[in-house]
């Protein structure tokens, strides 16, 4: 069962938090470490702005605040999340190697962004769009914050349309994954709802709608292994 609107926030806030420790160890074993290379995807596409702020939302453990950072030496990211333990689980975890020092984390909610208009050359959301209580409010508020000319980089589930990778797949979602993220993580409720989360989201065109909406140019959806994740890029 999916929480209502009015409760989504601090249902998801505490299932994050019960989750946090384990998070990345699940992502690559859940995805057969397939996460690293939707990441890297996302994160070529924003080659062409090697300098300056990037904004990370709902950044989690910084796995995509830690790539932004390796493909750009001269790049910056500020990674907010609105859940405290999943930030405090990525900087306890991550690598001395420079990047840190780049990477800024803030506590702060996507739909108020903590950010000045026009601030980022580029906004990533990977794994956090499903999860917003208001998702319309979330489009708005990066619209807002991001430089005009600047370009906007979902990464998202999305659900294979292939009548042989479907089944496989939802049988796999619904009835084997929330069981070993039960045993491993503690919570199978969390993996549930990330089954249910999957099976309740947008068809990447009612998302790339409501980027236009939200006033996003030249927006465009890309499916990734078999469409079960979609990579989604608008312009301001
Ligand atoms: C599935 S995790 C993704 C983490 C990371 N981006 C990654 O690639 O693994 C989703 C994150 O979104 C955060 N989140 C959900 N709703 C949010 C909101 N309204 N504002 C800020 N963060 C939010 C959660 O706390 C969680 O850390």
């Amino acid at each position: 069962m999916l929480p209502d609107i009015e409760e989504k926030k601090t249902f998801v806030r505490e299932k994050f938090a019960a989750i946090s420790p384990r998070y990345d160890l699940l992502n690559s074993v859940l995805s057969f470490q397939m996460d690293r290379y939707w990441r890297w995807v996302t994160t070529r596409e924003l080659r062409s702005f090697p300098d300056g702020a990037v904004l990370d939302l709902c950044a989690g453990t910084l796995p995509l605040s830690l790539e932004l950072t390796r493909q750009a030496a001269g790049r910056r990211v500020v990674a907010i999340d609105f859940c405290e333990d999943m930030l405090r689980a990525g900087v306890k975890t991550m690598s001395r190697d420079g990047r840190a020092g780049r990477i800024q984390p803030v506590c702060g909610d996507g739909e108020e962004i903590p950010a000045a208009a026009d601030r980022f050359w580029g906004i990533t959301v990977a794994f956090g769009v499903r999860n917003l209580a208001n998702t319309r409010k979330g489009l708005a508020e990066m619209w807002r914050v991001l430089k005009p000319g600047g370009k906007l980089l979902i990464l998202e589930f999305s659900r294979p349309r292939n009548p042989l990778v479907k089944p496989v797949y939802n049988f796999y979602l619904n009835r084997i994954l929330p069981r070993i993220a039960g045993v491993v993580s503690g919570d199978r409720e969390a993996y549930q709802y990330l089954a249910d989360s999957i099976a309740a989201f947008y068809e990447p065109r009612e998302l790339l709608a409501m980027m236009r909406e939200a006033g996003f140019a030249k927006a465009y959806a890309r499916p990734l292994t078999f469409g079960i994740v979609t990579v989604y890029v608008g312009v301001k």
